[in-house]
C-alpha cells in the first residue's frame, strides 16, 4: 500500500507522508525552461508529453511521497466551453455568458476537450518511478468554480458586487459543475489517479448561512460520488472558520488545513486524518525557523494521522534548497 493510502485509509500514524501543494511550478528552474517556451498555460496544461515530465519534475529531484497531476482547477470551465486565459501578473481570466446557449454541453465535447488531460494522467500512472506513490488528481470545488465562472477573474477580497443577482444562473451553474465534476473525477481515476483532492480555495468567502448551500451541500455529494469509485478523497476547504463543522457535514478522508488555523486546536476538534498547515512563507526564511515550523507540527500530530504539507501552494520565489531540507527535516526524525 502507498504511504498516503496507508495513512488515510489504516489512519497508521507510525509514518508521515509529504507532498506539497503546487509541488510542480515556477520555483523549479526545469519548470520555468518548459514554461519560457510554453507561453499559453491553456495549451501546456493540454499537452501530453510536457504534463507528465512536469508533473515528474519534483518526483525525480525530492523524496516526496505523491504526485499531483499538473494541470488547473478552471480546466474544468475550460472543457465546459468558457473562454480561459492566464496574463502575466493578472492571474486567470475567464469569458462572459452573454450567449446563455453557451451553457448547453454535450458530454463528449467535454471529455473531448479534457482527453489530453486524462491522457497525461494514463501516461503519469504508467511511469516507474511512481511504482509505490500515490498519483493524485483533482479539481476545484463547486463553489469556487463557480466563484470563477461568474466573477471571470480571481475575487481576491471580495466578490462583485453582483455576484448574486441572477439566481437562476448561479443554480444552473451549480447544477452543471456538479455534473461535470464527477465526470471529471471518474475519468482521472480511470486512467490511474489513486487519490482525488478538492479545492475549495474561495469556502472563506461565504458566511455561515450560505455555507450549507454552496459548499456542504454540493461538496459532499463530489466527496460521496469519489467514494463510491473507492478512492480517498481529500478537502481543502481554504480560510473556513469553522473545519469541524466541515468535517461534520462533508465527511472526507482527509482534511486539508490552511496556515490561518491553529493546529493545537484541529487536533482536538478533529477525528480524521489531516493534511498540511505550514504557513508556505516558512520556506522563504532560514532553515532554523523552517525547522521550529516543522516542529510545531510534528509534535502537535505525533499520535494523529496527518500527511506533511503546505497551508497553500509553495510561492514561486521558494529556493528548491529548502523544499529539499524540508522533506529531510521531516522524514529524518
Ligand atoms: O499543485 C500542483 O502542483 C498541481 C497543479 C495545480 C495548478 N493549479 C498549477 C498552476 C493545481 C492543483 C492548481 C489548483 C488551482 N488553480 C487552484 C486551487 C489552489 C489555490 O491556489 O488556491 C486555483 C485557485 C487555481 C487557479 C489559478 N491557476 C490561479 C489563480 C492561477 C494564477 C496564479 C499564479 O500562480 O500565477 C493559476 C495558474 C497556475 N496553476 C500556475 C500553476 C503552476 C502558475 C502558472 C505559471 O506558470 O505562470
Amino acid at each position: 500500500m502507498t504511504p498516503i493510502k496507508k495513512c488515510i485509509l489504516k489512519k497508521d500514524i507510525s509514518y508521515k507522508p509529504i507532498w506539497l501543494m503546487r509541488q510542480a511550478g515556477r520555483y523549479l528552474p526545469e519548470f520555468r525552461k518548459i514554461r519560457k517556451k510554453n507561453k499559453n498555460f491553456v495549451k501546456l496544461c493540454l499537452n501530453n508529453k510536457l504534463v507528465p515530465e512536469i508533473t515528474l519534475q519534483p518526483i525525480k529531484r525530492f523524496d516526496f511521497d505523491a504526485a499531483i497531476i499538473f494541470s488547473d482547477i478552471l480546466m474544468v470551465p475550460y472543457g465546459l466551453g468558457q473562454k480561459l486565459n492566464f496574463t502575466k501578473g493578472l492571474g486567470p481570466q475567464l469569458g462572459d455568458f452573454n450567449d446563455k446557449s453557451s451553457l448547453i454541453i454535450k458530454k463528449s465535447n467535454f471529455i473531448n476537450k479534457l482527453k489530453p488531460v486524462y491522457e497525461s494522467i494514463k501516461k503519469t500512472s504508467n511511469n516507474k518511478i511512481l511504482e509505490k506513490k500515490d498519483l493524485i488528481g483533482f479539481v476545484g470545488a463547486p463553489w469556487t468554480l463557480l466563484v470563477y465562472m461568474i466573477n471571470r477573474i480571481s475575487p481576491k477580497k471580495n466578490l462583485k458586487k453582483n455576484f448574486f443577482k441572477d439566481k437562476n444562473l448561479n443554480n444552473n451553474i451549480l447544477s452543471i459543475l456538479k455534473e461535470y465534476l464527477k465526470i471529471h473525477i471518474k475519468y482521472q481515476v480511470r486512467n490511474g489517479a489513486t487519490v482525488i483532492q478538492i479545492f475549495d480555495s474561495w469556502a472563506g468567502l461565504l458566511s455561515e448561512k450560505d455555507l450549507e448551500k454552496y459548499v456542504y451541500q454540493p461538496t459532499k455529494e463530489i466527496v460521496d460520488f469519489t467514494k463510491s469509485l473507492d478512492v480517498p478523497v481529500i478537502c481543502f476547504p481554504r480560510n473556513i472558520k469553522n473545519f469541524k463543522k466541515f468535517v461534520e457535514k462533508v465527511n472526507p478522508d482527509v482534511i486539508s488545513i490552511d496556515y490561518n488555523i491553529e493546529p493545537k486546536k484541529i487536533v482536538k476538534d478533529i477525528h480524521i486524518p489531516v493534511q498540511g498547515g505550514i504557513d508556505p512563507r516558512a520556506l522563504l526564511v532560514d532553515k532554523q525557523s523552517l525547522k521550529n515550523e516543522v516542529k510545531k507540527y510534528k509534535e502537535v500530530f505525533k499520535d494523529h494521522p496527518y500527511i506533511f504539507n503546505l497551508g497553500h501552494g509553495v510561492l514561486p520565489q521558494t529556493d528548491p534548497n529548502m523544499v529539499e531540507y524540508l522533506i529531510k527535516f521531516v522524514k529524518d526524525n
